[in-house]
Protein backbone atom coordinates (compact mmCIF):
# COMPACT_ATOMS: atom_id res chain seq x y z
CA UNK A 1 0.00 0.00 0.00
CA UNK A 2 1.33 3.32 -0.98
CA UNK A 3 0.47 6.68 1.31
CA UNK A 4 1.30 9.91 0.33
CA UNK A 5 2.06 12.12 3.63
CA UNK A 6 1.68 15.82 3.50
CA UNK A 7 2.95 18.02 6.46
CA UNK A 8 1.89 21.90 6.36
CA UNK A 9 1.27 22.51 10.04
CA UNK A 10 4.15 25.19 10.49
CA UNK A 11 7.04 26.69 8.54
CA UNK A 12 7.86 23.59 6.71
CA UNK A 13 6.38 21.49 3.65
CA UNK A 14 6.85 18.06 4.10
CA UNK A 15 5.66 15.17 1.43
CA UNK A 16 6.73 11.81 1.27
CA UNK A 17 5.91 7.90 -0.67
CA UNK A 18 5.97 5.63 2.18
CA UNK A 19 4.96 2.21 0.67
CA UNK A 20 3.99 -0.68 3.65
CA UNK A 21 5.57 -3.04 1.97
CA UNK A 22 9.31 -1.78 0.89
CA UNK A 23 9.53 1.40 3.11
CA UNK A 24 9.72 5.30 2.57
CA UNK A 25 10.25 5.79 -1.29
CA UNK A 26 10.93 9.44 -1.35
CA UNK A 27 10.47 12.22 0.75
CA UNK A 28 10.89 16.11 0.06
CA UNK A 29 11.11 19.26 2.52
CA UNK A 30 10.51 23.02 1.66
CA UNK A 31 11.95 25.42 4.86
CA UNK A 32 10.41 28.64 5.21
CA UNK A 33 12.73 30.04 7.85
CA UNK A 34 14.54 32.06 5.34
CA UNK A 35 11.85 33.80 4.62
CA UNK A 36 10.55 34.08 8.26
CA UNK A 37 14.18 35.11 9.93
CA UNK A 38 13.78 38.45 8.97
CA UNK A 39 10.61 38.59 11.78
CA UNK A 40 12.22 36.86 14.38
CA UNK A 41 9.82 34.11 14.12
CA UNK A 42 6.85 32.17 11.83
CA UNK A 43 4.45 34.97 10.63
CA UNK A 44 1.34 32.54 9.71
CA UNK A 45 -0.25 34.54 6.76
CA UNK A 46 3.16 33.83 4.73
CA UNK A 47 3.34 30.87 6.25
CA UNK A 48 0.21 29.29 4.90
CA UNK A 49 0.59 31.16 1.38
CA UNK A 50 3.85 29.37 1.02
CA UNK A 51 2.25 25.94 1.81
CA UNK A 52 -0.05 26.78 -0.84
CA UNK A 53 3.05 27.62 -3.49
CA UNK A 54 4.79 24.21 -2.51
CA UNK A 55 2.39 21.52 -2.06
CA UNK A 56 2.25 20.58 -5.61
CA UNK A 57 5.36 20.49 -7.05
CA UNK A 58 6.64 19.07 -3.78
CA UNK A 59 4.12 15.92 -4.34
CA UNK A 60 5.65 16.09 -8.02
CA UNK A 61 8.89 15.62 -7.19
CA UNK A 62 8.33 12.66 -4.92
CA UNK A 63 6.44 11.34 -7.37
CA UNK A 64 9.11 11.55 -9.74
CA UNK A 65 11.66 10.16 -7.83
CA UNK A 66 9.79 7.01 -6.67
CA UNK A 67 8.81 6.49 -10.34
CA UNK A 68 5.05 6.71 -9.17
CA UNK A 69 1.96 8.40 -10.44
CA UNK A 70 -0.58 9.98 -8.79
CA UNK A 71 -2.99 6.72 -9.47
CA UNK A 72 -0.67 4.71 -8.24
CA UNK A 73 -1.34 6.29 -4.19
CA UNK A 74 -3.58 4.31 -1.47
CA UNK A 75 -4.08 6.75 0.56
CA UNK A 76 -3.49 10.23 1.32
CA UNK A 77 -2.44 11.17 4.72
CA UNK A 78 -2.01 14.52 6.62
CA UNK A 79 -1.17 16.55 9.21
CA UNK A 80 -4.74 17.48 11.38
CA UNK A 81 -2.94 19.59 13.98
CA UNK A 82 -1.68 20.99 16.05
CA UNK A 83 -0.20 23.85 15.00
CA UNK A 84 -1.18 26.69 12.77
CA UNK A 85 -4.87 26.86 11.35
CA UNK A 86 -4.40 28.77 7.83
CA UNK A 87 -0.92 26.36 7.52
CA UNK A 88 -2.92 23.24 8.41
CA UNK A 89 -5.65 24.10 6.01
CA UNK A 90 -3.83 24.00 3.34
CA UNK A 91 -2.36 20.25 4.07
CA UNK A 92 -5.80 19.44 5.05
CA UNK A 93 -7.42 21.07 1.77
CA UNK A 94 -4.80 19.21 -0.62
CA UNK A 95 -5.09 15.66 0.93
CA UNK A 96 -9.09 16.07 0.59
CA UNK A 97 -8.81 17.16 -2.75
CA UNK A 98 -6.41 14.28 -4.15
CA UNK A 99 -8.52 12.12 -2.11
CA UNK A 100 -12.13 12.92 -3.62
CA UNK A 101 -10.18 12.64 -6.62
CA UNK A 102 -8.51 9.71 -6.65
CA UNK A 103 -11.77 7.95 -4.47
CA UNK A 104 -8.85 6.85 -1.83
CA UNK A 105 -8.84 7.14 1.97
CA UNK A 106 -7.99 10.80 3.49
CA UNK A 107 -6.51 10.58 7.03
CA UNK A 108 -6.01 13.29 9.32
CA UNK A 109 -2.75 13.06 11.58
CA UNK A 110 -2.15 13.92 14.76
CA UNK A 111 1.29 16.21 14.39
CA UNK A 112 3.48 14.83 17.72
CA UNK A 113 2.26 10.88 16.94
CA UNK A 114 4.26 11.49 13.51
CA UNK A 115 7.11 13.14 15.62
CA UNK A 116 7.01 10.14 18.05
CA UNK A 117 6.25 7.19 15.45
CA UNK A 118 9.32 8.42 13.23
CA UNK A 119 12.10 6.81 15.14
CA UNK A 120 10.24 3.62 13.80
CA UNK A 121 11.46 4.45 9.90
CA UNK A 122 15.01 4.06 11.46
CA UNK A 123 17.00 0.46 11.43
CA UNK A 124 16.81 -0.92 13.98
CA UNK A 125 13.25 0.46 15.11
CA UNK A 126 12.35 0.24 18.41
CA UNK A 127 9.89 -2.71 19.84
CA UNK A 128 6.45 -1.69 21.85
CA UNK A 129 6.50 -0.95 24.49
CA UNK A 130 8.85 2.18 24.52
CA UNK A 131 9.35 5.34 26.42
CA UNK A 132 8.99 8.52 23.85
CA UNK A 133 10.85 11.93 24.80
CA UNK A 134 9.04 14.77 22.18
CA UNK A 135 11.19 17.69 22.31
CA UNK A 136 10.33 20.35 19.84
CA UNK A 137 9.98 23.38 19.30
CA UNK A 138 6.41 23.74 20.52
CA UNK A 139 6.36 20.26 22.86
CA UNK A 140 8.28 18.40 25.50
CA UNK A 141 6.68 15.37 26.79
CA UNK A 142 7.46 11.96 27.96
CA UNK A 143 4.98 9.41 26.69
CA UNK A 144 4.59 5.41 27.72
CA UNK A 145 3.89 4.19 24.32
CA UNK A 146 2.80 0.68 24.42
CA UNK A 147 1.11 0.47 20.83
CA UNK A 148 0.04 2.69 17.95
CA UNK A 149 -2.86 5.15 19.15
CA UNK A 150 -2.09 3.67 23.24
CA UNK A 151 -0.22 6.87 24.47
CA UNK A 152 0.00 7.81 28.30
CA UNK A 153 1.45 11.48 28.98
CA UNK A 154 3.64 10.46 31.94
CA UNK A 155 4.78 14.86 32.45
CA UNK A 156 4.85 17.47 30.09
CA UNK A 157 6.21 21.25 30.54
CA UNK A 158 4.70 23.37 32.59
CA UNK A 159 5.74 26.46 30.69
CA UNK A 160 8.38 26.53 27.73
CA UNK A 161 8.89 23.75 25.43
CA UNK A 162 12.70 22.71 24.96
CA UNK A 163 12.85 23.98 21.58
CA UNK A 164 11.35 27.37 22.78
CA UNK A 165 13.80 27.78 25.54
CA UNK A 166 16.93 26.94 22.33
CA UNK A 167 14.96 29.64 20.23
CA UNK A 168 14.29 32.33 22.66
CA UNK A 169 17.87 32.39 24.25
CA UNK A 170 19.31 31.66 21.28
CA UNK A 171 17.23 35.28 20.23
CA UNK A 172 18.85 36.90 23.24
CA UNK A 173 22.01 36.27 22.48
CA UNK A 174 21.38 37.74 19.00
CA UNK A 175 21.67 34.37 17.03
CA UNK A 176 18.70 34.04 14.44
CA UNK A 177 15.98 31.80 14.40
CA UNK A 178 15.99 28.76 15.06
CA UNK A 179 18.21 29.00 17.20
CA UNK A 180 18.47 25.21 18.38
CA UNK A 181 20.98 24.57 16.09
CA UNK A 182 23.16 27.84 16.25
CA UNK A 183 23.08 27.61 19.92
CA UNK A 184 24.68 24.27 19.55
CA UNK A 185 27.60 24.66 17.17
CA UNK A 186 29.01 27.90 19.67
CA UNK A 187 28.45 25.30 22.45
CA UNK A 188 30.91 23.05 21.35
CA UNK A 189 33.85 25.56 21.09
CA UNK A 190 32.56 27.18 25.12
CA UNK A 191 33.37 26.30 28.16
CA UNK A 192 29.94 24.98 30.45
CA UNK A 193 31.65 25.31 33.42
CA UNK A 194 32.55 29.15 33.35
CA UNK A 195 28.63 29.72 33.87
CA UNK A 196 26.63 28.21 36.19
CA UNK A 197 22.48 28.08 35.16
CA UNK A 198 19.82 26.50 36.92
CA UNK A 199 18.57 22.84 36.35
CA UNK A 200 14.60 24.00 36.48
CA UNK A 201 12.57 20.96 38.24
CA UNK A 202 15.22 18.31 38.51
CA UNK A 203 14.13 17.19 42.02
CA UNK A 204 10.49 18.11 41.22
CA UNK A 205 9.89 13.89 41.95
CA UNK A 206 7.51 14.26 39.04
CA UNK A 207 7.83 13.77 35.02
CA UNK A 208 7.16 17.91 34.38
CA UNK A 209 9.71 20.16 33.01
CA UNK A 210 9.76 23.97 33.21
CA UNK A 211 12.24 25.82 30.80
CA UNK A 212 10.99 29.47 31.24
CA UNK A 213 13.41 30.44 34.58
CA UNK A 214 16.21 29.16 32.46
CA UNK A 215 15.67 31.47 29.60
CA UNK A 216 14.76 34.28 32.24
CA UNK A 217 19.06 33.14 33.74
CA UNK A 218 20.26 33.45 30.53
CA UNK A 219 18.43 36.87 30.05
CA UNK A 220 20.52 38.11 33.50
CA UNK A 221 23.45 36.65 32.38
CA UNK A 222 23.66 38.08 29.41
CA UNK A 223 22.96 41.89 31.23
CA UNK A 224 25.24 41.27 33.31
CA UNK A 225 28.31 40.08 30.75
CA UNK A 226 27.20 42.27 27.58
CA UNK A 227 30.30 45.07 26.37
CA UNK A 228 29.34 48.72 26.33
CA UNK A 229 27.60 47.85 22.75
CA UNK A 230 25.25 45.85 24.61
CA UNK A 231 26.72 42.42 22.79
CA UNK A 232 28.65 39.68 23.98
CA UNK A 233 32.39 39.36 23.11
CA UNK A 234 32.55 36.09 21.02
CA UNK A 235 34.21 33.72 24.05
CA UNK A 236 31.50 34.92 26.36
CA UNK A 237 28.72 34.12 24.40
CA UNK A 238 29.95 30.34 23.44
CA UNK A 239 30.19 29.61 27.20
CA UNK A 240 26.15 30.89 27.52
CA UNK A 241 25.59 28.81 24.80
CA UNK A 242 27.84 26.09 26.34
CA UNK A 243 26.37 26.08 29.71
CA UNK A 244 22.57 26.52 28.40
CA UNK A 245 23.17 23.55 26.65
CA UNK A 246 24.72 21.46 29.44
CA UNK A 247 21.51 22.50 31.98
CA UNK A 248 18.90 21.72 29.30
CA UNK A 249 20.47 18.37 28.53
CA UNK A 250 21.05 17.44 31.99
CA UNK A 251 17.28 18.02 32.82
CA UNK A 252 16.26 16.35 29.48
CA UNK A 253 18.48 12.86 30.13
CA UNK A 254 17.66 12.84 33.92
CA UNK A 255 13.62 13.22 33.80
CA UNK A 256 14.10 10.42 30.86
CA UNK A 257 16.05 8.04 33.58
CA UNK A 258 13.34 8.75 35.67
CA UNK A 259 10.31 7.84 33.42
CA UNK A 260 12.20 4.57 32.37
CA UNK A 261 12.86 3.71 36.45
CA UNK A 262 8.99 5.04 37.58
CA UNK A 263 7.43 2.24 34.32
CA UNK A 264 10.22 -0.46 34.47
CA UNK A 265 10.69 -0.09 30.53
CA UNK A 266 14.08 -0.90 28.85
CA UNK A 267 13.62 1.01 26.09
CA UNK A 268 13.77 5.03 25.02
CA UNK A 269 12.68 6.91 21.97
CA UNK A 270 13.46 10.56 21.04
CA UNK A 271 11.60 12.14 19.01
CA UNK A 272 11.04 16.37 17.57
CA UNK A 273 13.89 18.94 16.65
CA UNK A 274 15.24 18.90 19.78
CA UNK A 275 16.28 15.10 19.19
CA UNK A 276 19.31 16.24 16.49
CA UNK A 277 21.35 18.08 19.82
CA UNK A 278 24.44 16.60 19.90
CA UNK A 279 24.82 16.64 22.82
CA UNK A 280 21.57 15.47 23.84
CA UNK A 281 22.21 12.16 21.90
CA UNK A 282 25.84 12.14 23.39
CA UNK A 283 24.23 12.34 27.30
CA UNK A 284 21.62 9.57 26.57
CA UNK A 285 24.14 7.09 24.71
CA UNK A 286 26.45 7.56 27.39
CA UNK A 287 23.26 6.41 30.28
CA UNK A 288 22.19 4.33 27.96
CA UNK A 289 25.46 2.45 28.22
CA UNK A 290 25.84 2.62 31.73
CA UNK A 291 22.03 1.85 33.24
CA UNK A 292 21.64 -0.89 30.17
CA UNK A 293 18.79 0.45 28.25
CA UNK A 294 18.51 0.91 24.42
CA UNK A 295 17.78 4.27 23.01
CA UNK A 296 16.61 5.05 19.53
CA UNK A 297 16.69 8.21 17.21
CA UNK A 298 14.64 9.00 14.00
CA UNK A 299 17.09 9.29 10.80
CA UNK A 300 18.45 13.33 11.69
CA UNK A 301 16.93 14.68 8.37
CA UNK A 302 13.56 13.48 9.83
CA UNK A 303 14.15 14.63 13.42
CA UNK A 304 12.58 18.43 12.23
CA UNK A 305 8.86 18.28 10.47
CA UNK A 306 8.88 16.12 7.75
CA UNK A 307 6.49 14.54 5.33
CA UNK A 308 7.72 10.48 5.72
CA UNK A 309 6.34 10.62 9.64
CA UNK A 310 3.18 11.73 8.55
CA UNK A 311 3.25 9.28 5.53
CA UNK A 312 4.31 6.44 7.87
CA UNK A 313 1.62 7.42 10.50
CA UNK A 314 -1.04 7.43 8.06
CA UNK A 315 0.16 4.15 7.15
CA UNK A 316 -0.18 2.92 10.53
CA UNK A 317 -3.41 3.98 11.50
CA UNK A 318 -4.68 2.99 7.79
CA UNK A 319 -7.22 0.70 9.27
CA UNK A 320 -9.38 3.44 10.93
CA UNK A 321 -9.17 5.79 8.03
CA UNK A 322 -13.03 7.20 7.35
CA UNK A 323 -12.88 8.40 3.50
CA UNK A 324 -16.07 10.80 4.09
CA UNK A 325 -14.15 14.08 3.16
CA UNK A 326 -16.04 16.24 6.47
CA UNK A 327 -12.35 17.54 6.83
CA UNK A 328 -11.41 19.85 9.51
CA UNK A 329 -7.98 21.22 11.13
CA UNK A 330 -7.28 20.80 15.36
CA UNK A 331 -4.46 24.09 16.26
CA UNK A 332 -5.11 22.92 19.46
CA UNK A 333 -4.96 18.99 20.41
CA UNK A 334 -3.77 16.98 23.24
CA UNK A 335 -2.41 13.30 21.98
CA UNK A 336 -2.81 11.70 25.46
O1 LIG B 1 10.08 19.28 15.63
P1 LIG B 1 10.42 20.59 15.07
O2 LIG B 1 11.03 20.67 13.70
O3 LIG B 1 9.19 21.54 14.98
C1 LIG B 1 8.18 21.58 15.91
O4 LIG B 1 7.21 20.78 15.76
O5 LIG B 1 8.32 22.43 16.82
O6 LIG B 1 11.39 21.29 16.15
C2 LIG B 1 11.95 22.57 15.95
C3 LIG B 1 12.75 22.91 17.17
C4 LIG B 1 13.25 24.36 17.16
O7 LIG B 1 12.96 24.93 18.42
C5 LIG B 1 14.76 24.21 16.96
O8 LIG B 1 15.51 25.26 17.55
C6 LIG B 1 15.03 22.89 17.63
O9 LIG B 1 13.92 22.09 17.28
N1 LIG B 1 16.28 22.27 17.16
C7 LIG B 1 17.35 22.04 17.95
C8 LIG B 1 18.35 21.47 17.12
N2 LIG B 1 17.85 21.35 15.86
C9 LIG B 1 16.58 21.85 15.91
N3 LIG B 1 17.54 22.28 19.25
C10 LIG B 1 18.74 21.95 19.78
N4 LIG B 1 19.75 21.41 19.06
C11 LIG B 1 19.61 21.14 17.74
N5 LIG B 1 20.60 20.60 17.05
ZN1 LIG C 1 7.17 19.16 14.82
Amino acid sequence: MLVLGIESSCDETGIALYDTDTGLLAHRLHSQIAMHTEYGGVVPELASRDHIRRVLPLTEACLAEAGKAIADVDAIAYTEGPGLAGALLVGASVANALGFALQKPVIGVHHLEGHLLSPLLAEPAPQFPFIALLVSGGHTQLMAVRGIGQYELLGETVDDAAGEAFDKSAKLLGLSYPGGPQVSKLADTGDATRFKLPRPMLHSGDLDFSFSGLKTAVLNLVKKEQQDDGTLDNATRADVCAAFQEAIVEVLTKKCLAALKQTGMKRLVIAGGVGANRQLRAGLDDAAQRRRFEVFYPPLALCTDNGAMIAFAGAMRLKYAAADYQFGVKPRWDLA
